[in-house]
């Protein structure tokens, strides 16, 4: 079978996408997948322009970004499929954000007729979207941090509404609470705030990246992961907790080699890894996500209580990564996961 691996990608997080697609590509050709997969990549440059497989293989092996940007003035053209595309009996969209994780490329999967690995449109578009995420996870019954909408244009257009707006988040929320933009990921946009001064420059900077924005209450707790593996009787792995000495876990942190540590099964009571793995499989649920999700929770040692915090329906999958490291220590290797995913994309 002819695998389409797409990667790049039009979102802050282009860099990430192009290490997880090193990883992948490397476990298709390995061991006995090397027999059933050829690989054909396709790569999406940060403007939007799509290369077909010489120059993805370029990417591939560099692993850099293309430097020149080779856009087409043609809107249309811009993202014209390479005709090679025709080829692909699956794709492996491992792209993540906005314009690849968030139903886009899922749409045009679909119009295409063609099998694909993750989470449909439906699924992707609401897991990368923090507000659409936490109103299916609250209708699931699911328990959140406490939190508040904010719109792009409370923040920059209204200056008699904006004083309300952030006596209002410190009323409700108090000091401190974060302040993201609700389609993002990679802690792209996410300010930390501890004052009036810095909630106003926080709202700001979000407001940049998105229309819809998001401020919930700071918690102080332990950051937990699960991973989830399946479509209609989705699995989940063995828990994972991120240890950093940063303020919190920021692009920095899960970027720099050293800057965080992956605890690999975490130090959890019995019952609260039960507990997590139960909330991530209804998590994957609640999105109707298919295929893959990692999904992130706060536990809050001194209580004892567990709030889901997000689900990635296309999480970091780079070999150091979490989402295929909890499962290599559930027993399902790299190669393996690889070519599991795509058996499900054509279940
Ligand atoms: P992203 O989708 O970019 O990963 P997250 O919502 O997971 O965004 O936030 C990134 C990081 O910010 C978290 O891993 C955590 O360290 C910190 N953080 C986010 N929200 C909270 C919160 N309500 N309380 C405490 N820490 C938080
Ligand atoms: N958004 C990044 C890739 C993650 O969740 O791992
Ligand atoms: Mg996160």
């Amino acid at each position: 079978r002819t695998i389409g691996l797409l990667f790049g990608g039009c979102s802050g997080e282009h860099e990430v996408s192009i290490a997880s697609a090193r990883a992948i590509a490397q476990a298709l050709s390995a061991g006995s997948n090397a027999a059933v997969y050829t690989l054909l990549p396709f790569y999406i440059q940060k403007n939007g322009q799509w290369c077909d497989s010489a120059i993805a293989q370029q990417v591939l092996t560099s692993g850099q970004p293309l430097s020149s940007d080779l856009a087409s003035s043609d809107p249309v053209d811009r993202w014209r499929l390479p005709p090679t595309a025709g080829d692909v009996d699956v794709w492996f969209p491992v792209l993540h954000g906005p314009n690849g994780e968030d139903g886009t490329i899922q749409g045009l999967l679909t119009l295409m007729q063609t099998p694909f690995v993750g989470s449909g449109i439906l699924g992707s578009a609401i897991g990368m979207d923090k507000l659409a995420m936490k109103t299916m996870f609250a209708q699931a019954g699911l328990p959140q941090v406490n939190y508040m909408a904010v719109s792009r244009s409370q923040v920059w257009s209204n200056p008699c509404i904006y004083p309300k707006l952030c006596d209002d988040i410190e009323a409700q929320l108090a000091y401190p609470c974060f302040v993201k933009p609700a389609n993002l990921g990679s802690s792209v946009g996410i300010s930390k705030v501890r004052s009036r001064a810095e909630l106003e420059a926080a709202l700001d900077s979000a407001a940049s990246y998105d229309r819809r924005l998001i401020v919930e209450a700071g918690v102080v707790a332990r950051e937990v992961e699960c991973a989830v593996l399946g479509n209609e009787q989705p699995q989940a792995s063995i828990v994972g907790e991120i240890t950093y000495q940063s303020d919190f876990y920021d692009y920095e942190t899960k970027y720099t080699e050293g800057k965080a540590d992956l605890i690999i099964p975490a130090a959890l009571p019995e019952a609260v890894t039960a507990q997590i793995q139960t909330m991530a499989i209804q998590a994957f649920t609640a999105i109707d996500a298919a295929g893959l999700a990692r999904v992130d929770f706060f536990y809050i040692e001194a209580t004892g209580d567990v709030f889901i915090n997000e689900i990635n329906t296309m999480p970091g999958f780079t070999v150091t990564s979490m989402y295929p490291r909890l499962w290599g220590a559930s027993g399902i290797t790299f190669p393996e996961l690889v070519d599991r995913l795509v058996q499900l994309a054509l279940d």
